[in-house]
């Protein structure tokens, strides 16, 4: 008599590395004020900082929870913001209870590529589930953009959001005197790399492994999957999909946030 397994469905999991330290804009930039107004702490790393009243972590994982086919998001953060990670996810949570349902908090690494190696550990998930990687802090992803990652994914084992570059793109070598033009790169083989960045989990996990074994420290997934030899597809992004990075950056988020409601 055959057997007949049950065959599980396909899961997609998330992970958002939100781990970084980076506290320059908090200095700089008047919102800062609002974190202290929460009572958790005034020093505030980028992901932590509050886009009308709703930190910018927060607006990043209400989008993959839009997306049905989120099964569960796993949070790298430092030690020492677990409870404020907490705090957030019951405060936010009554505006949308899959925060607490499918949203989980794990500690974060040194640097990025160790954070998502962190939550990566914490899965439980098969070969062919999908294992998508979003930065905290881009937090105007849109619904639709990971909607077509996990398509791309699911047809072609990884694939990235990239932006096509509008600019022409210069390899320059650095001088003691600034930096010297060595070549330009046609812009039509170029694209930012955004997030989410994915892949199957099987593939992601070997990417990773491997990269852990030779010591590699990359700056997104793709890096490491391409030196593993997987193929990695490029889906179409947008120029709203930017990294909070400076000052400036949160009106921005804010103005195009605004306009979306
Ligand atoms: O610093 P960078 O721009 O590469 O950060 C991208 C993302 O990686 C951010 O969401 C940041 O919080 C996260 N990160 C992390 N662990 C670190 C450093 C950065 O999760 N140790």
């Amino acid at each position: 008599m055959t057997q007949i397994g049950i065959v599980r469905a396909m899961r997609v999991y998330v992970i958002v590395p939100a781990a970084g330290i980076g506290t320059r804009m908090a200095m700089s930039h008047p919102a800062s004020g609002v974190l202290v107004a929460t009572g958790i702490g005034a020093a505030a790393p980028k992901q932590f900082m509050t886009i009308g009243g709703v930190p910018v972590l927060i607006h990043s994982l209400r989008a993959f929870l839009a997306v049905e086919r989120v099964s569960a998001i796993y949070v790298a953060v430092r030690a020492s913001e677990l409870e404020r990670m907490r705090a957030h996810i019951a405060d936010f949570q009554l505006d949308n209870e899959l925060l607490g349902a499918k949203v989980h908090v794990v500690e974060g690494g040194e640097n990025r590529q160790e954070s998502v190696a962190r939550a990566l550990a914490a899965l439980d998930a098969e070969a062919d589930d999908v294992v998508l990687v979003h930065d905290a802090v881009r937090p105007l992803i849109s619904p639709s953009t990971i909607d077509r990652t996990i398509d791309a994914i699911v047809r072609h084992g990884a694939a990235i959001v990239g932006l096509p570059a509008v600019d022409t793109i210069k390899q320059v070598e650095r001088t003691a005197d600034g930096a010297l033009v060595t070549s330009t790169i046609p812009r039509e083989r170029v694209v930012y790399a955004q997030t989410p960045q994915g892949a199957t989990y099987a593939s992601l996990k070997r990417a990773f492994d491997e990269a852990a074994a030779d010591e590699f420290l990359g700056t997104d997934e793709a890096s490491l999957l391409e030196r593993a030899g997987v193929p990695v597809m490029v889906v179409a992004g947008s120029a709203r999909n930017f990294k909070i990075t400076q000052p400036g950056d949160l009106e921005l988020a804010e103005f195009y946030l605004k306009r979306a409601e």
